[in-house]
């Protein structure tokens, strides 16, 4: 839970506003972001890491990953905040600018950007386009070369480490979409890193800001970390050996959250700590200077921030076996479900819920608490023990729903996507309202 929740006597309260309340005046389903804490902890990664790395390496800047959840809002608390963005699109790049972003505070992320994608980023001089791909760089060469206009470039490397996270969400092992691999092909002499290293050097409308590596997402501990720093600085060493000076290390974003009880990620000071320290001992090994550090942090700063209100509907009691044992398991349908977070479905995320608008001292049961989809995988909670007594019209609030609920919501079955009420110094606001049916017929083009 963000550091505004709390029970008092009868309900569980954001900043001391009743979930009922905010119910009834907003609707439910109902993602609501302490403010508050979603700026805390965007200031806490600027505060961590500057401290970790401040005598060793110098300053480290923060891009927030602006995939985890993005609203005109959110980012202009980011920029409040003092973090830069990190943008994976034209759309999340356009939303950072009508946000007052400034473009040298902004990153361009993609395996495959677009043509217009590219243009604007050269064209709006953004602070780095994270190239992912030899192809890549030659067209923004070709192009910014055509604009007279540098583009500033960093490289995406594939430093080869595997991160323990789901395999739809690591990124840093060789067989994947994304980046320049640091080895070697069989039967080449030199790595397409290496390749690119020099072109972006020599190009005439390259300014060459630095190299990126990101391991994957939701990883509790600074190992993996650690493991591709040690690559991507071996590397440094290598071009520096030949006259190229890397003056950035980006090392990605991918810090866990709880998202129930049995997750124990470690905090971002103590990660921070462990880099610093590992980043001077082996920049000092490798006799070359601790290059400026950037970090993208995106779910541990948007995800236990948010949490999600939901409203009981149906219920019903099935028996299953487990191990020769027959027991009841009782099924709680709620007011949303995949289309407002997917995560169950596409990645067996577990959440946990409580009951929220009342105390109920009857038994807990084990329940499963679904939506009202049209797939039987529309599972919001897998397995939880809810009071035996919940029923129609009780509130459900399942914490940590911050990061990639919103940004990956879906209208599936012709849902409308839930409000996003922020709550600030104990005042609630709606930054993105409802959707309305209407809405949903806004792109139809025979009206
Ligand atoms: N930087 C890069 C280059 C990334 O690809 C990502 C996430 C991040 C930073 C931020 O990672 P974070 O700090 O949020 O873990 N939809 C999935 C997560 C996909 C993450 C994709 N890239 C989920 O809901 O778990």
């Amino acid at each position: 839970f963000s550091s505004g929740v709390a029970r008092d006597d009868d309900q569980v309260t954001i900043q001391g506003i009743p979930v009922t309340e905010l119910v009834e005046r907003f609707g439910s389903p109902l993602w609501v972001i302490d403010e508050n804490d979603f700026r805390a902890r965007a200031r806490a990664y600027v505060d961590d890491f500057n401290t970790a790395f401040g005598s060793l390496c110098g300053g480290v800047d923060v891009y927030y990953a602006s995939k985890a959840l993005l609203t005109v809002q959110v980012a202009s608390w980011i920029r409040e905040e003092g973090l830069r963005i990190d943008t994976a699109s034209g759309g999340e790049m356009a939303l950072a600018m009508r946000a007052g972003i400034e473009p040298a505070h902004i990153g361009l992320h993609g395996n495959n950007k677009s043509d217009g994608e590219l243009h604007t980023a050269i064209t709006k001089r953004i602070g780095r386009i994270v190239v992912d791909s030899l192809a890549e760089l030659h067209r923004v060469a070709h192009m910014a070369a055509k604009l007279e206009t540098p583009a500033n470039v960093m490289l995406r490397l594939t430093p080869g480490v595997d991160a323990s996270t789901h395999h739809h969400i690591a990124t840093a092992h060789e067989d994947q979409k994304f980046g320049l691999s640091i080895t070697p092909a069989p039967d080449a002499q030199t790595s397409v890193a290496y390749q690119a290293a020099h072109i972006a050097a020599e190009a005439s409308h390259i300014n060459f800001v630095g190299l990126h590596s990101h391991i994957g997402s939701q990883i509790f501990d600074s190992q993996g970390f650690e493991a591709a720093a040690t690559r991507m600085l071996e590397f440094i060493a290598v071009l520096a050996d030949e006259n190229i000076h890397i003056e950035e290390l980006d090392i990605g974003g991918g810090y866990g959250i709880a998202y129930t009880e049995a997750d124990d990620p470690a905090a971002p000071a103590v990660i921070a700590n462990n880099l610093a320290r590992h980043l001077s001992a082996e920049t000092d090994r490798l006799n070359i200077p601790c290059p400026r550090i950037s970090i993208e942090p995106g779910r541990s700063i948007a995800g236990p921030a948010g949490l999600t209100i939901y409203t009981v509907g149906t219920t019903k009691t099935v028996w299953v076996e487990h191990a020769g044992v027959h027991h009841p398991r009782r099924y709680v349908a709620v007011d949303g479900g995949m289309s407002d977070n997917p995560r169950p479905v596409l990645y067996d995320a577990d959440y946990t819920a409580v009951l929220a608008n009342r105390v109920s001292d009857a038994e807990p049961v084990l329940s499963r608490v679904v939506g009202k989809h049209c797939e039987s995988g529309d599972i919001v909670v897998n397995t939880v023990y809810l009071p035996e007594d919940t029923d129609h019209g009780d509130l459900l609030v399942v914490p940590a729903t911050g990061a990639y609920g919103h940004a990956m919501s879906s209208n599936y079955n012709m849902l409308t996507r839930p409000a996003i009420v922020a709550i600030k110094d104990g005042a609630a606001r709606e930054i993105i309202r409802r959707e309305t049916i209407d809405d949903l017929f806004a792109r139809e083009v025979d009206l």
